[in-house]
């Protein structure tokens, strides 16, 4: 008598929050799928209420959500679906967090200062998590913070894909706008076959989102320089850089991000004349009014799509990344 048996067939259920549903159907329509439709709401006090329209029992359901603003509450949506998907007996339950929340909160840079990336991970698995999926973490080691699989995505083909065909290899500077971006930013040379330059940021500790002095080491002078970060949140960092690497004699600076947090005074400053475009994915919603004619938003759903049908499929998410994953 055979050990394991195997009876039916396995049940792949997407739900979505609120917060970018454009997103979470672009995905199911690329695995050829629909969401199941889940009523959220939010009471008049603030509390979130969930309920999935379906039943979800024995299923490996990806409860996506993308974390723009207000974080919090999105955050908290996301962690009562996933609580819901528990208590209505769903097999296995993946977080899609293609943003990860709090995820620059990864270490303490002074004392008596939380880990709130640490924390964010801890809330998910009292939730209920069995997994999650993220797209370019700001850092690599929050996977670390999660006690089971994190499947972390990288957008880089997607952006890559779309600069390989327009910049030339013999005129461009990868720029790493931060120390903290180095890494990355060298992957980036290796596969354009460009050189890299490094700016050094400073920021002020006591204050938020200000950026101070540059220093850029590396060949700026009559190149194109193509700026990659992970995120442009206020924008200041991006525009900083820019301006910095103007005054060294850039012939022209294009910006790749992966998530357009884009929160105030982004999108008027990006606008900059020091700025030729600036290219993201739409890990968060980009709203109409936050867009201009420079702006250019690549479509994240496929990568996420085949991410998650390699989990389901017990596929291989590393083989997507040629083993780098
Ligand atoms: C910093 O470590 C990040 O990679 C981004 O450069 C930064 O968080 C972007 O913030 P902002 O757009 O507000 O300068």
């Amino acid at each position: 008598m055979a050990a394991i048996k195997i009876t039916g067939e396995k049940k792949l259920v997407l739900v979505t929050g609120r917060a970018h549903p454009q997103l979470a159907k672009d995905i199911a329509d690329e695995l050829g799928s629909e969401l199941v439709e889940t009523d959220s709401r939010t009471f008049a006090n603030g509390e979130i209420y969930s309920r999935f329209d379906e039943s979800v029992r024995g299923a490996d359901m990806f409860v996506i959500q993308s974390h723009t603003s207000p974080i919090n509450e999105w955050l908290m949506e996301q962690l009562i679906m996933v609580d819901a998907a528990k208590r209505a007996s769903a097999k296995r339950i993946t977080v899609v967090a293609p943003f990860y929340p709090y995820s620059r909160q990864d270490k303490k840079g002074r004392g008596r200062e939380p880990i709130s990336a640490r924390l964010v991970a801890d809330l998910f698995k009292a939730a209920g998590a069995d997994r999650i999926m993220s797209v370019d973490l700001h850092a690599a080691q929050i996977q670390g913070f999660f006690d089971g699989p994190v499947d972390h995505l990288f957008a880089m083909p997607v952006l890559l894909e779309h600069f390989q065909a327009k910049l030339d290899p013999s005129t461009l500077t990868v720029v790493s706008p931060d120390m903290g971006r180095v890494r990355v930013a060298d992957i980036w040379s290796d596969k354009l076959g460009a050189p890299l330059a490094i700016i050094h940021k400073r920021r002020d500790p006591k204050v938020a989102n200000q950026v101070t002095v540059h220093e850029i080491v590396g060949q700026v002078e009559g190149r194109v320089c193509l700026l990659v970060d992970d995120l442009i949140d206020t924008g200041r960092t991006i525009v900083k850089a820019a301006e910095a690497l103007k005054a060294q004699g850039a012939l022209g600076v294009v910006v790749a991000a992966t998530h357009a947090v884009f929160s105030d005074p982004a999108v008027e400053i990006l606008q900059s004349d020091f700025i030729d475009s600036v290219v993201v994915t739409d890990t968060l919603p980009v709203p109409e009014e936050k867009r201009w004619d420079r702006l250019e938003i690549l479509p994240i759903a496929p990568l996420i799509a085949r991410a998650i049908h390699e989990v389901f499929d017990d596929g291989s998410v590393t083989s997507m990344f040629d083993g780098a994953a």
